[in-house]
């Protein structure tokens, strides 16, 4: 079995990249063993405070954000850093090259009840002269991104990672600490009966969007001429993963409930990354009008609506709205 180090040895010849992320695994295995303990490590229920998002925090989100941003903070490659947890961006060390940015607990709202969470990553190169501190330097479409990735901790603990050849998929052995090679360039199926979305917003979606799934729910009597099994996890990470595995498509769609956000989901730390993992698999991802990682990002927060999956279908649900 191949080691991650090994592997990237082989297949990502930027030795300062590969130890950021061999970096991040450090403080990912942390987060994987605290998830694992749970109450016994006092790690479950609230943190009492909201964060810039207005979510209430879990302990854990905070937990893993702080054990992630110490963790960048010691790597010499790593300039700033951006987080779902952190109001601002913070700098790290001003003659790195790489910004980091991430979503360090995803999923959080399952962890009190025990279900799979995971961490979401994207790394982009800084340019010389960018202030860390400064929110315009983080500011880069999804395409400039060098590297991205998620752990999952679930029933296993999971990397799944890109540096733009492939997806790849690798699998924590917690008796030695070392992630093996599970799976090379995985392949997304083009077709699929799988679909993901929150239905209890259904009210709320584009017209478009309404059409799509009463058609989907429709099955073999309607226009898509098949029936389709619906899933929902609230864990993105956990969605993607099932995904990439076996085929689908996942959706958080824009919502009337915020005009100006279109969506739940953050763009430079989910919706980028995992649009990237999901390209280089053969899947796409997209707004339901454009590509994801052709959306002109305006602010580290901002929100994204999100299509991504098998291709044949995320296909049909942007002709939908394209009619
Ligand atoms: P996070 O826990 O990082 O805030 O993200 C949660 C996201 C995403 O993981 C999931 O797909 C979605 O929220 C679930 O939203 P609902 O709870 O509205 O279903
Ligand atoms: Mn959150
Ligand atoms: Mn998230
Ligand atoms: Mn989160």
């Amino acid at each position: 079995m191949q080691r991650l180090r090994t592997f990237l040895d082989h297949h990502c010849n930027n030795p300062a990249l590969v130890s950021v992320i061999e970096g991040l695994m450090v403080a990912c295995k942390d987060i994987a063993y605290k998830v694992q303990l749970g109450s016994l490590a006092g790690v479950l229920g609230s943190a009492e405070q909201d964060n810039i998002q207005g979510e209430r925090q879990k302990k854990m989100d905070v937990i893993a954000n702080d054990l992630i941003k110490y963790s960048l903070q010691t790597m010499q490659p790593v300039k700033g850093m951006a987080s779902e947890e952190e109001a601002d961006p913070v700098a790290c060390n001003p003659d790195g090259e790489f910004l980091v940015l991430f979503d360090p607990l995803d999923g959080s709202s399952n962890i009190d009840v025990n279900v799979t969470v995971g961490t979401i990553f994207s790394i982009l190169q800084s340019n010389p002269g960018d202030d860390p501190t400064h929110e315009s330097t983080y500011l880069q479409h999804g395409r400039e991104q060098i590297a991205a990735g998620y752990v999952l901790y679930g029933p296993s603990t999971l990397l799944v990672l890109s540096t733009g050849n492939g997806t790849h998929m690798f699998t924590l052995d917690p008796r030695v600490g070392e992630f093996y090679l599970q799976r090379e360039s995985v392949k997304i199926p083009a077709t699929t009966k799988e679909f993901a979305i929150n239905m209890s917003n259904q009210r709320f979606w584009l017209p478009e969007m309404q059409k799509y799934v009463s058609d989907l729910l429709r099955g073999e009597e309607g226009p898509l001429g098949k029936r389709f099994n619906m899933r929902w996890i609230a864990s993105m990470v956990a969605e993607i993963h099932r995904i990439l595995t076996r085929g689908g498509i996942f959706m958080y769609p824009y919502d009337s409930r915020e005009p100006n956000k279109p969506g739940k989901l953050r763009l430079m730390y989910e919706g980028n990354p995992m649009s990237m993992l999901v390209e280089q698999a053969g899947g796409k991802a997209s707004t339901a009008y454009d590509d994801i990682m052709d959306v002109e990002p305006t602010s580290i927060h901002q929100r994204v609506s999100v299509v991504m999956g098998s291709a044949d279908e995320v296909d049909t649900v942007v002709r939908y709205h394209a009619s």
